[in-house]
This record gives structure tokens, C-alpha cells and sequence, in this order.
């Protein structure tokens, strides 16, 4: 196998704002030299994303995906932008099999929890901390996890712990996990190309 490039050629899947996109690209470009990661390519299922928009105003290519569910077309997209890690980031459509098969070990997501609780096909969002609220659980968070071919349950690579406060809303309670994902995403995704540069550089 030939050795990835350095920094790690990273793209982001994202549906929403992405807020945490530009939290990893923030991250990373204040690492300079010392970034393990770059994001190099920035895909969404829906053209008009927050996501999109960043790409274009930081000049980092951009493309829409078509057919999320058509696995061929995302590894063509992803091969021919030669991409080491994949990162999601509020990427709300299932990543085909041909996809988390290809990339396994180098394919992450962050979900607004503390897996494996409150995870899952259709916990998402505002939903999961609705859920939280309800359960009347006193601590919440974010996990970082490989993904694999179910929603959720791939191997957990990082948590971190926010408190639920009295009275939180699902937007409060929101909001602070979200705080929590911008150090902690960032942070993983480094560490994570690090990790994963070592071991093909040995290998
Ligand atoms: C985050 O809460 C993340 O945990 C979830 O989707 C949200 C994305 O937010 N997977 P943003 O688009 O990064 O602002």
C-alpha cells in the first residue's frame, strides 16, 4: 500500500449548518504544520447547506450528492478527491454499505449523546434531547464512534460529558452538547489522523 498523504486528505459529509466543520477546519488550520488532517473536500446532500456555503467562502471544494443512497457514486467521489478519512458531521443520510466497507477505520461521526444511549435510526437532532430531558437522565453529552452499517453502533472513540441542568429545554440542553462536540470533534479528528498516519507509515 502506498503511504497516505500528509496531512491526511479529509473529507466532510454534512447535511446542516456545519458548525462542527468549521470548528475542524479551525482546529486544524491553528495547528498548522502539526495538522494530521485536511479538509480537502466538503459533500452534502443538500445544495443549499450552511456546509456548502462554508466550502465556498474558505475555497475548499464543495459537491452536492445526488443519490446518497447510490454507494458507487460516493466512492467515485470520494476516490477521485484521493480522501484517507471521512468525517460526518450532521450528515442525516445513511452512508452506503460500499462506503463504510472501503473506508472502515477511517470513517467517523459525532452524535449528540452519550452512545449507546439515546442512538439509533431517527435519533437525531432536537429528538435526542427531548429524549434525554424525558428519561429525566442528569448527564448528557457527545460520542465520537467509527461508522459502520448501523446507524449509531459502530466502535466509540471518544465521549465527553455535559451536565443536564433543572429546567433544561431540548435548545439549552442542545446547545451545550453542541459547545462540547467543537473541542471534542476537532480534537478526535487529529488524534485519529495521527493515529492512523503511525500505523500506515510503520505498516
Ligand atoms: C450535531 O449536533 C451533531 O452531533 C449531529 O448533528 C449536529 C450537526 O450540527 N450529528 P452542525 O451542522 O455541525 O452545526
Amino acid at each position: 500500500m502506498t503511504a497516505p498523504d500528509f496531512p491526511l486528505r479529509t473529507a466532510v459529509l454534512a447535511s446542516g449548518g456545519g458548525s462542527n466543520l468549521q470548528a475542524i477546519i479551525d482546529y486544524l488550520d491553528g495547528l498548522g504544520p502539526a495538522r494530521a488532517a485536511q479538509v480537502v473536500l466538503i459533500a452534502s446532500d443538500r445544495a443549499e447547506s450552511g456546509a456548502l456555503t462554508k466550502a465556498r467562502a474558505q475555497h475548499i471544494e464543495g459537491a452536492v450528492i445526488g443519490a446518497p443512497a447510490d454507494g458507487a457514486a460516493l466512492v467515485t467521489l470520494l476516490e477521485s478527491h484521493r480522501i484517507g478519512l471521512v468525517v460526518l458531521a450532521g450528515y442525516l443520510k445513511f452512508v452506503p454499505h460500499e462506503v463504510t466497507r472501503r473506508w472502515a477505520g477511517r470513517i467517523i461521526n459525532i452524535h449528540p449523546s452519550l452512545l449507546p444511549k439515546f442512538g439509533g435510526a431517527g435519533m437525531y437532532g432536537r429528538r435526542v434531547h427531548q429524549a434525554v430531558i424525558a428519561a429525566g437522565e442528569t448527564e448528557s453529552g457527545a460520542t465520537v464512534h467509527h461508522v459502520n452499517e448501523e446507524f449509531d453502533r459502530g466502535e466509540i472513540i471518544a465521549r465527553e460529558r455535559v451536565r443536564v441542568e433543572q429546567g433544561d429545554s431540548p435548545d439549552s440542553l442542545a446547545a451545550r452538547v453542541l459547545a462540547a462536540e467543537h473541542t471534542l470533534y476537532p480534537r478526535t479528528v487529529q488524534e485519529l489522523a495521527v493515529k492512523l498516519s503511525n500505523t500506515s507509515h510503520s505498516a
